[in-house]
């Protein structure tokens, strides 16, 4: 399996992810001739598929977490939103029970280093934000290792964290270009209005709820709403915004490009300094594949390969496939190592550029 850009699809390619559109799937695996849906896959913000075809069919993508356990939760929080906007109760039950779903997965799941495969359309991108940073607080939970009762807590909190976005105009919510210094200060309050919107559910702890209020102050106090700072700010709040703003980087929105992973993490250590904890941004990333199975790459010696597998402990050497020359010329497919070739390195992904 491997991930290639739209414009490169052939005809030889079989889907091996779904697509998803919102609470369904709009592409199954094993659907073949893609080239037919370049066109209204990316009208729909789609830029990649996940494809499997000669050269990658033994190459293994693991999730994190599995597609129907995200599914499941995507829909549960789908439904949780709608009955907040329609009936403007927040019940959070079965979101509660996704949690730990998500949580027992991960939690068995030793080995499996952080790479979010979904591709969703543009439309999913708040749901699907949500679910992947608390994804990724658990994966730190677990390095930090949390009790289970407090891993929940945390995911509960990113889960819920920009819920107050449902309460704030959404045409300024989405507004392409540059935010007005007002509009900015009205986006801004969906922290405290999410706050007050789960200060109002019984079940959820007080813990979980400054996640959604805090998640964007800053160590140094630069953060907003009450521009707290250092000592002030809790341990989940610190995770929060980690998480936020990676997977704010690694997704497609509408006011930037997406990063690619190893750019995206070089950005957070740059953040890192006096507004984010830096010993949590160096946790979460032993938490995340910097080059994920079936990412396209190029190496240092002009050649183009796909990441076939990973080294753990080496997560910037992988082990790649090799399927063009430093000419761009087609060769006959083959591994190597990068923990073993040590004068060779990955000298960029290629998502974007493809
Ligand atoms: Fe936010």
């Amino acid at each position: 399996m491997r991930r290639v850009a739209l414009e490169l699809l052939t005809s030889d390619m079989v889907l091996a992810r779904p697509v998803y559109h919102l609470n369904s799937i709009l592409l199954k695996v094993g659907t073949s001739h893609l080239e037919r849906f370049i066109s209204s896959l990316s009208k729909l913000g789609i830029t990649h598929l996940y494809v499997t075809d000669r050269l990658s069919e033994d190459i293994i993508l693991e999730d994190t977490i599995n597609q129907e356990t995200r599914l499941h939760c995507k829909q549960v929080l789908f439904s949780t939103i709608n009955a907040l906007s329609s009936q403007g109760v927040l019940k959070t039950d079965l979101l509660s029970e996704s949690t730990d779903e998500i949580l027992d997965e991960i939690l068995k799941n030793t080995s499996v280093l952080a790479s979010m495969n979904e591709i969703g359309t543009s439309d999913d991108s708040t749901f699907n934000h949500s679910i992947n940073v608390a994804i990724y607080s658990l994966l730190v939970a677990k390095q930090l290792n949390y009790p289970r009762v407090r891993a929940k807590k945390l995911a509960m909190g990113l889960l819920l964290h920009d819920i107050g976005k449902t309460m704030v105009n959404q045409k300024i919510l989405y507004k392409p270009s540059r935010l007005t210094k007002a509009e900015y200060e009205h986006v801004k309050t969906h922290t405290v209005l999410g706050y007050e919107v789960l200060k109002k559910n019984d079940s959820l702890t007080e813990l979980s709820r400054i996640v959604a209020l805090s998640h964007h102050e800053r160590l140094d106090g630069s953060g907003y709403p009450n521009q707290i700072k250092g000592k002030e700010i809790h341990e989940f709040v610190r995770i929060a915004s980690i998480v936020d703003i990676y997977d704010a980087l690694t997704s497609e929105r509408c006011y930037h490009k997406k990063r690619t992973i190893y750019e995206a993490v070089a950005s957070l250590k740059d953040e890192a300094v006096g507004k984010l904890d830096s010993g949590l941004v160096s946790t979460f990333i032993k938490c995340i594949a910097i080059y994920p199975n079936g990412t396209m790459v190029r190496l240092s010696d002009g050649s183009t390969g796909i990441v076939k597998s990973q080294n753990p402990d080496l997560p910037y050497r992988p082990v790649v496939r090799i399927i063009s020359d430093p000419l761009d010329r087609p060769i006959v497919a083959q591994d190597i190592d990068l923990a073993v070739v040590r004068e060779i390195k990955i000298q960029e992904a290629k998502y974007m550029e493809e």
